[in-house]
């Protein structure tokens, strides 16, 4: 019996492979059959024909480096991808429009909800209309009060003394030693210590990912893998693939499925314990929200995961590309070095919430750095109605419409002759720190949908920076070329941020 049964599986193991190969290639063929029926025309212009077979590869490592390199070239900062029907624009004419004076025309739209619909579910980066208003009203009141800046503040510096400058400290030598202790993946480092904050700040619980030992947490993992994967979904040539493979739970869909029960999970038992604790006089923003709509757990279930999804990635991603053009920049090290001198003065060692705002310089240069590197490189809404740019574009009913921080933080148009270069010094004027024009610089988006957490991520950024550089010299190891970007909702350096760290001496 044994012989006769090991015998037969293995033939029923291949025709079930077989069966499954044949399907998947029939409806993957079914899939690009319909994707091309879908595309309005089948275009051959030079951009979608560089789109379709790659070929941009040969020139380009991001994508988004050849976005960038097609929008200096186009005369009104703005190209078309017909077969994507997506406008990809880098006028900042264009970026008024669309997010503040034609706000209502364009939404996010269903193809994004749906998209991250599975992970987002209603909260307030996944919706429009009421829904949105409602979140928004809620969640600006209660991230602009006093008393969360300060919950936030005391979040932060408490995990940069603990646990940050520990653990950088322990991979440091000396200025005059040669062997350097070891390298230190900084983008892992700054993912972890981000990740710590937003869930303490979120919902007062401290997963510990930057404890010593460096723990592997659960729900960060998953959390990433959900990121990972729903950004993957957009990247099929047809939802129709996803779908499928999402009703029959095969594959990434299959991966994604779990990883999202993970967090789903992780976050209704934090609810559940918060309630059990009592919420009325604590101080992180679920117990806030809580009094406000106790009794609807999906509800509060989706906000926790939208936040997770809106203070993590993003401060990690532009720390990482802070570090790695100061790495390059001593010069810029030196002056941020200079006016932390100056305005804490010899004897104390972490400026108060008032001197972090006296910090023209140190302002400057974090603005400059998210401008060449953005954590969202761009963003995209759809279309309700037919539309004209102010850059005479017009624009379908239905398509889709890109505004694109990175390209236009890259453009000569923009920010002149220099754009490339990071010089803090632009954004000063007599010494003082001048806003941005925010159509110009759309990194926390801008108009009616700006992001709600600018102000906390800028203080976040500016107390590691300003933890760190009066400590140690960071240098990034290995070689001098431009970052690859991982696929994602943020960007992401391809192999991290390796780097050595020098101790100061006082
Ligand atoms: C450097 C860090 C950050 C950057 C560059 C950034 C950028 C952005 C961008 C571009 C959007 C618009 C996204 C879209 O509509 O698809 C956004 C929205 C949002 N951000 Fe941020 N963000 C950062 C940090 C944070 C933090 C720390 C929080 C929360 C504590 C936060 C909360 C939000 C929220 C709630 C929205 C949704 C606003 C709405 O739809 O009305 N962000 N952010």
């Amino acid at each position: 019996m044994a012989f006769e049964g090991s015998s037969s599986l293995p033939s029923m193991a291949s025709t079930t492979a077989f069966l499954f190969f044949s399907f998947t290639f029939i409806f993957s063929l079914f899939s690009v059959l319909i994707f091309i029926l879908r595309m309005r025309t089948w275009c051959n212009c030079h951009t979608c024909r560089s789109y379709l077979t790659k070929s941009w590869t040969h020139r380009f490592i991001n994508l988004c480096d050849w976005y960038t390199h097609l929008l200096r070239n186009s005369p009104t900062g703005t190209i078309h991808v017909h077969v994507l029907q997506n406008i990809i624009t880098s006028n900042p004419h264009n970026v008024e429009h669309i997010v503040k004076t034609r706000f209502d025309n364009y939404p996010k739209g269903k193809p994004f909800s749906t998209i991250l619909g599975d992970l987002l579910g209603q909260g307030i980066f996944n919706v429009d209309g009421d829904y949105w208003k409602f979140q928004r009203k809620m969640a600006s009141l209660e991230l602009g009060s006093v008393a969360i800046r300060s919950y936030a503040f005391e979040t932060v510096m408490d995990e940069i003394q603990m646990r940050l400058i520990p653990i950088v400290a322990s991979k440091a030598r000396g200025e005059n030693e040669t062997e350097m202790n070891s390298i230190l993946d900084l983008q892992d480092i700054l993912r972890r210590f981000s990740f710590d904050i937003i869930c303490k700040f979120s919902f007062g619980l401290d997963p510990g990912c930057l404890l010593p030992s460096l723990p592997v947490s659960n729900l960060a993992d998953a959390f990433d893998l959900t990121s990972k994967l729903s950004a993957e979904r957009a990247m099929n040539v047809s939802p129709m693939i996803w779908k499928m493979k999402r009703f029959l739970n095969i594959g990434s869909e299959k991966k994604l499925r779990e990883a999202i029960n993970v967090v789903s999970n992780s976050a209704n038992e934090i609810i559940k314990q918060r309630r059990e604790m009592g919420f009325a006089t604590r101080k992180d923003l679920l117990s806030r929200f809580m009094g406000l709509v106790n009794n609807n757990d999906i509800y509060l279930r989706d906000i926790v995961i939208s936040f997770l999804l809106a203070g993590r990635d993003t401060v990690a991603a532009g720390l990482t590309g802070f570090f790695s053009l100061l790495s390059k920049n001593p010069r810029v090290e030196e002056m941020i070095r200079e006016e932390l001198n100056q305005i804490l003065g010899p004897v104390q060692d972490s400026p108060t919430f008032d001197q972090i705002r006296q910090m023209h310089y140190l302002n400057a240069a974090v603005h400059e750095s998210l401008r060449l590197f953005p954590p969202v490189q761009f963003d995209s809404k759809h279309a309700e109605e037919d539309d004209v740019l102010p850059d005479g574009t017009f624009v379908k009913k239905g398509s889709r419409v890109t505004y694109h921080p990175y390209a236009m933080g890259r453009m000569e148009k923009i920010w002149g002759p220099d754009c490339l270069e990071f010089k803090p010094e632009r954004w000063l004027k007599d010494g003082l720190f001048v806003q941005p024009d925010p159509f110009k610089y759309p990194v926390f988006q801008a108009g009616l949908r700006v992001c709600l957490g600018k102000d906390l991520a800028l203080m976040n950024m500016k107390l590691v920076v300003a933890a760190l550089v009066p400590r140690f010299h960071i240098r990034v190891v290995g070689p001098n070329h431009e970052p690859q970007f991982v696929p994602g909702l943020t960007a992401t350096f391809r192999g991290g941020l390796p780097i050595k760290v020098i101790e100061k001496k006082c």
